[in-house]
């Protein structure tokens, strides 16, 4: 049995038996290892949320399987949190009880739900906020408590769509230091989509290029630097022309593509 994320010949057309079919993902094999932290870059449009969705167990393949530790997803389960590009966070509960929303589900105890929430939301950063409603933080707070939500659930991969996307600069950089501390210190795998190549270089061991919809894998990019990376170094600089270079002519491709239809 293989530990991780394992896609084996995945595709996905999107509404199969109507007058317009939309073919997303084409024949996807990508394996994420255990504690592994894999970027997913690509066009607009390229069917990298269609494979995040597919993976938390949202949204059924048309072809090929995708497994977790050697178990075939069929439903979403907690061991494989999914957070949005914006937050999405229950606006009647304060944030406490958005964290600890699946602990109490699953029938755990208030006074340790109240330990589990101390302790996450020191995590995160956001010990003064528990009692707020999610209306009262900033974009950066919310996106942070709901990875505070996902973490309560001790996931063991973290699916993660353009999670930073509406923050401003300087608070996304700081998420993803933040994102990259909480990693280490939870083994969790991380499976994270983006369009900024500067962040896919910043967290990544692995940078996995899309080609335009139907999205294939064009290129994988294993990144052995240690973090925290200056991204202005040779290196780093040499990586991010490829990544520059490949996702650019994909782009082109699809606006094309737009252009024709
Ligand atoms: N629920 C759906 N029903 C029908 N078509 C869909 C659905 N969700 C996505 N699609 C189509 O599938 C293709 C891939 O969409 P997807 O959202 O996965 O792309 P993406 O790579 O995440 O794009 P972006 O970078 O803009 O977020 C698009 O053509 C989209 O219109
Ligand atoms: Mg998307």
């Amino acid at each position: 049995m293989t530990l991780g994320l394992k896609i084996k010949n995945v595709s996905k057309i999107w509404n199969p038996n109507s007058d317009n079919p939309v073919e997303a993902l084409k024949n996807i094999n990508l394996d994420v290892e255990l504690g592994e932290f894999v970027v997913l870059l690509g066009p607009s449009g390229c069917g990298k949320s269609t494979l995040l969705y597919l993976i938390a167990g949202l949204e059924t393949a048309t072809d090929g399987v995708a497994e977790f530790d050697g178990l075939k997803i069929t439903a979403p389960s907690p061991e494989r949190g999914l957070i949005f590009q914006e937050a999405s966070l229950y606006p009647w509960l304060t944030v406490k009880d958005n964290i600890t929303f699946g602990l109490k589900i699953n029938g755990m105890t208030v006074e340790k739900r109240e330990v589990a929430a101390e302790r996450l939301l020191k995590l995160v950063g956001l010990k003064g906020s528990g009692n707020n409603k999610p209306h009262q933080l900033s974009g950066g707070m919310r996106q942070r408590a709901a990875l505070a939500r996902a973490l309560a659930m001790e996931p063991k991969v973290l699916l993660m769509d353009e999670p930073f996307a509406a923050l401003d600069i300087q608070t996304r950089a700081r998420m993803q230091t933040h994102l990259l501390n909480i990693w280490n210190a939870s083994g969790a795998s991380v499976l994270l989509v983006t369009h900024s190549i500067d962040e896919a270089l910043a967290l990544a061991d692995r940078v996995v290029v899309f080609t335009s919809r139907p999205g294939q894998i064009k290129s994988e990019i294993k990144i052995d630097e240690p973090r925290p990376r200056d991204l202005r170094s040779a290196n780093m600089i040499k990586l991010a022309k490829r990544c520059e270079g490949l996702l650019a002519e994909e782009v082109e491709k699809a606006f094309e593509e737009q252009e024709l239809s």
